[in-house]
């Protein structure tokens, strides 16, 4: 039996008057990696913004870790947060600091360890990427894609339960899609921990995906292994891992 470390349940979600998400339900197995599909404005950062308490559902519930994270006071959250990592879209590191520097800021923030100890994890975590000769540089010395490595190595360099990537590889050529898509499944088997994925590289999803959830009109329509998705008799899936024009999904 697989253990869920994560949970929607039957969440409902609204900007404005703009429903957004609709009793959408998603479990997320700890262990493995979920990569979460859908359209553009299907509503996919906002599932990742969900998980770590940066927004709270309108209705339903969010679990981690068992506990109903949505009734969590902002002061319980902050430190919540240390056990889930966002690997941001952009990956928003500080322009004006070194990689050194942005790696090492949720350990200043999150644990009490000496700056020897600071150092020596972040210097650990970027050998772990492969960027270990970065730690002096500053980001606007590195390409697109070291930067989003760098943006992993902040990410998971308080060694979090659950790390959180939004669209790690869009925009960037296939080589480097490969390697960070071989780098979030390295990082996954060396925290022995989680990760949700968001990403539209269906090469990449196939290549780490543990479970697939495809988000339509506001909810999780289909959800199951690569194999179980892609032998979905859904037409909407279908259509989506097709990427045909022609089929129910309104252009
Ligand atoms: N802070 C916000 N205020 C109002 N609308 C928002 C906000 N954030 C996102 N939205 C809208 O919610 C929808 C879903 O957004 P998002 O979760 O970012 O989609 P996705 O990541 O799947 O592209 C989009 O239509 C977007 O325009
Ligand atoms: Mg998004």
């Amino acid at each position: 039996m697989s253990n869920i470390i994560a949970k929607l349940d039957n969440v409902t979600m609204r900007y404005g008057d703009k429903v957004i998400l609709q009793n959408c339900s998603l479990d997320v197995v700890e262990g493995a990696i979920t990569c979460i599909i859908g359209l553009s404005g299907a509503g996919k950062s906002t599932i990742l913004r969900l998980l770590n308490g940066l927004r709270k559902p309108d209705e339903g519930h969010v679990y981690v870790k068992g506990v109903d994270i949505c009734h969590m006071p902002e002061t319980k959250l902050i430190n919540f947060r240390s056990a889930i990592g966002f690997a941001f879209q952009f990956a928003a590191l500080f322009d004006s600091m070194t990689i050194g520097e942005n790696v090492s800021l949720p350990l200043r923030e999150h644990s009490k360890m000496s700056e020897e100890e600071i150092e020596k994890t972040a210097r650990a975590t970027l050998e772990s990427v492969g960027l270990e000769q970065t730690f002096n540089s500053m980001p606007s010395e590195l390409s697109g894609g070291m930067i989003k490595r760098a943006g992993f190595a902040r990410a998971v360099v308080t060694n979090p339960d659950i790390v959180l990537y939004d669209e790690p590889t869009t925009g960037l050529d296939p080589i480097v899609t490969h390697l960070l898509t071989d780098t979030i499944k390295r990082l996954r088997a060396q925290l022995n921990g989680t990760a949700v994925v968001i990403s539209h590289d269906l090469q990449s999803i196939y290549m780490m995906a543990d479970y697939i959830g495809m988000i339509f009109e506001g909810a999780i329509i289909a959800y199951g292994t690569v194999d179980e998705l892609k032998k979905s008799m859904n037409p909407i899936v279908q259509q989506f891992l097709q990427g045909s024009e022609v089929g129910p999904i309104p252009l």
